[in-house]
């Protein structure tokens, strides 16, 4: 995720920018830049790497003026290189921009602009907004603004600057966090609250739609039809490590909460709301390709894997092709089946897992056609695949994986649909009914994620159990590994999943009363098996916790207490049923007092063997 700052003041802009910038690293980023108004000229100083690499870069020659924006990149469109690296100008230099967010519509915006002579130079999506402030410059600053903002689609914090009107800075936002901090005759930008807090602790944060044109002696905010909006200043009483975390206790807590932003940014210019389809532009595959296939492998590691297996029963079900999911170490060494009709999906949230860049590897000269998923742009995953679908989760910090596993499941998703209809075996109506659930998802997401009271409860019962069983069939199964995972490694509890159709063939001899079973129950075509296998527990005098649909009578009669999550297809259920399991996993380690962010033993990239 990218980090935004920028200064206007009396003070020199490059130092504070460079150490705004410094205090936005956590946010991860490969590249970093600088644009400085040098007296009526812009200076634009980037390049490729850590903050120092700058630094470096202008070391003796740092550029000299009190106006300026800057930018950490976190790659999305273009790989992490000098060019790619943020500020972005026109042709002419004379119209600045730093973006965080993606611009959905930039291929055919560029296309235009290029016909009309505009030369580009980098394969980002945001070198468009500065060529369209060129081609649309009316004279006014702010209009200019407004007009481009009427071209875009997507989502973005954009900052702006002009030669032509060097005594301001122009920003506004959508689906992206920006902040105000104000000063004594001097005013900052941020994308996040740390950047600031050094110089001053009064700020307000910006809403979406709303365009701030900031000057050092003020700030004006209004909307795109001129109407001006007054902000609520407030004063800013967190420290600068609990203002990395966006004011959350923990870098998961604040990850599961940004699980709407995270998904809506993976289905970003893959699912169309109005014709109801899924595209993926990136892989341009056709019926014959597909046709070609007759064999998948999915491999990864740990929670990757897990999305691995969800994945699995999406291609399966949707686009009917054997499937079978390994984990990356066991691959490597047991001689797969494989031949140039296999296509290899390797899944990472890093790119970088040692296990799996060896499974690719494997994959490859075996012969087989490989996709990567991965959430690291230019990561190894992705150099080294043939073809790549990013999720657009954004830097993952904690060692728990949360919002990249869901937007690996959505991609998963997203993929089985868009083959499911190359081959053939997705109608479209089936398909468009898919694709109108998943344009739901954010919001629901976002309401689960607010009704989260009865979740801690659960968690501060159970936490001082030794054991835990999940249980689920079909897609809940595939859910319930991934929960019991997250609860093993954080809480240090022992956790099992269970197909619950399985546990009578062994592990209910582990169900004693007071055990705590979670038990997941989202998928139509097997939930009275499910709720017997529920029942089936429940008489071993467990304490059963069930998770299950908005309105689900049965489960409340049978069940101990009952997690609701949004009503959904079942395709879609797994995007929900994982958040509950997520933050009682979060709940119970904070009760027991374990380091959340770090747990014990694991490192966040397993980059050996
Ligand atoms: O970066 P990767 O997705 O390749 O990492 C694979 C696993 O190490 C990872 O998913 C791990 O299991 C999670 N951090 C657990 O929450």
């Amino acid at each position: 995720m990218c980090g935004i700052v920028g200064y206007i003041g009396k003070e020199q802009a490059a130092p504070f920018l460079l150490d705004g910038m410094s205090k936005l690293e956590y946010r991860g980023y490969d590249s970093a830049g600088i644009a400085v108004m040098e007296g009526a000229k812009i200076r634009l100083e980037k390049c490729v790497g850590r903050l120092e690499a700058l630094r470096a870069k202008i070391a003796g020659d740092m550029p000299v003026g009190t106006i300026g924006i800057g930018h950490t990149r976190w790659a999305t469109h273009g790989r992490p290189c000098d060019r790619n690296s943020h500020p972005h100008a026109d042709s002419s230099g004379k119209f600045v921009v730093v973006h965080n967010g993606i611009i959905e519509n930039y291929l055919v915006l560029k296309e235009q602009l290029i016909e009309k002579g505009h030369v580009f130079l980098s394969e980002t999506d945001t070198e468009v907004v500065a060529h369209l402030m060129a081609d649309l410059w009316d004279g006014d600053f702010e209009s200019t603004v407004k007009k481009v903002l009427k071209e875009i689609k997507g989502s973005y914090s954009l900052v702006f600057m002009t030669e032509y009107e060097p005594k301001k800075i122009i920003c506004t936002k959508k689906d992206n966090p920006l902040v105000i901090g104000l000063g004594e005759g001097e005013n900052f930008i941020a994308s996040d609250i740390p950047a600031i807090i050094s110089r001053t602790r009064r700020t307000f944060i910006m809403s979406d739609g709303e365009i701030a044109t900031v000057s050092a002696d003020g700030v004006w905010v209004q909307d795109i039809n001129g109407t001006p909006i007054s902000k609520k200043v407030f004063v800013v009483n967190w420290n600068a490590e609990a203002a990395e975390k966006g004011g959350f206790e923990h870098f998961m807590l604040k990850e599961i909460y940004e699980q709407p932003k995270a998904i809506r940014d993976t289905m970003t210019g893959r699912v169309d709301k109005e014709t109801e389809t899924i595209a993926f532009p990136e892989l341009n595959w056709t019926p014959e390709m597909m046709a070609s296939i007759n064999k998948i492998f999915i491999v990864a590691c740990g929670t990757a894997y897990h999305a691995g297996i969800v994945g699995k029963y999406y291609l399966e079900q949707l686009a009917r092709v054997p499937v079978e999911v390994d984990i990356a170490s066991e691959f490597r060494y047991r001689s797969p089946l494989i031949d140039g009709n296999t296509l290899c999906i390797v899944i990472s949230q890093s790119g970088e897992t040692s296990d799996t860049l060896a499974a690719l590897r494997e994959a490859k000269k075996l012969g087989a056609r490989t996709l990567g998923v991965t959430n690291v742009v230019g990561s190894a995953v992705a150099r080294e695949s043939d073809q790549v679908v990013y999720t657009y989760a954004g830097p993952e910090i904690a060692v728990a994986s949360t919002k990249a596993y869901t937007t690996q499941i959505l991609a998963m998703l997203m993929l089985a649909i868009y083959v499911g209809r190359l081959r053939g075996t997705l109608g479209e109506a089936r398909a468009k009914e898919l694709v109108h659930g998943l344009g739901l998802v954010p919001e629901q997401v976002h309401e689960l994620l607010e009704n989260v009271d009865q979740i801690k409860v659960f968690a501060r019962q159970y936490a001082s159990c030794e054991d835990a069983f999940f249980l689920g069939r079909s897609l809940d199964y595939a859910v319930a590994l991934e929960g019991a995972l997250k609860l093993k490694e954080i809480s240090y509890i022992h956790a099992e999943a269970y197909a619950a159709g399985e546990l009578k063939h062994g592990t209910l001899a582990l169900i004693v009363e007071g055990v705590p079973v979670i038990v997941l129950a989202t998928q139509s075509d097997v939930y009275d098996k499910t709720v017997s296998n529920l029942q089936e527990v429940k008489a071993r005098e467990a304490v059963v916790i069930a998770i299950g649909f908005v309105g689900d009578e049965v489960l409340k009669q049978h069940a101990d207490s009952v997690i609701y999550i949004p009503k959904t297809d079942k395709y879609i259920a797994p995007l929900m049923a994982v958040l509950p399991l997520q933050l009682l996993a979060y709940y119970a380690a904070l009760t027991r007092g374990c380091d959340v962010d770090k747990p014990r033993n694991l490192a966040k990239s397993v980059t050996v063997e």
